[in-house]
């Protein structure tokens, strides 16, 4: 039985407050819901699945760098940092490891300055303005990826 994959799933900035924060864009769903949501996929998928989130560029920095080693994909809502973080994209970049970029909202059908994105050039793919889903298919598409 090879040993089952590891996925680290990654939330930026201010997606604590999904759910309350302008549901008009984000939808109505926690993110305790998209996290349990998520667990539940990956055990269908048999694989092992660690989430966090936090609001300070150096913690998620951090967390990132030491994902080398102890997992093997990457699932990451970098939120406002994707239009920011040269750093983040750097520290994604030095794993080496496969990631997908989601976002709920669609970043191109709003306002400019959320049309470019640091990560997605060391991304495998982006999901964008699929709502929670597009966490349930990133993570799909990561470990297919991960498996082939
Ligand atoms: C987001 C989109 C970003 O532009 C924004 O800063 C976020 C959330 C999304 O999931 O749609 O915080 O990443």
């Amino acid at each position: 039985m090879p040993e089952s994959l590891r996925i680290l799933v990654v939330h930026g900035p201010n997606l604590n407050l999904l759910g309350s924060r302008e549901p008009e864009v984000y939808g109505p769903t926690t993110l305790a819901q998209i996290d349990s949501d998520l667990s539940a996929r990956a055990a269908e998928l048999g694989c092992e699945l660690e989430c966090f989130q936090t609001n300070h560029e150096g913690l998620l920095i951090d967390r990132v760098q030491q994902a080398l080693g102890s997992f093997d994909g990457i699932l990451i809502n970098p939120a406002g940092l994707t239009h920011t973080s040269v750093a983040l994209r750097d520290a994604l970049a030095a794993t080496g490891l496969p990631l997908v970029e989601v976002h709920l909202s669609n970043v191109f059908a709003r306002e400019e300055f959320r049309h470019h994105s640091y990560i997605s050039g060391v991304a495998l793919g982006v999901i964008s303005g699929l709502g929670p889903r597009g966490y349930r298919l990133g993570l799909d598409a990561l470990v297919e990826h991960l498996r082939r």
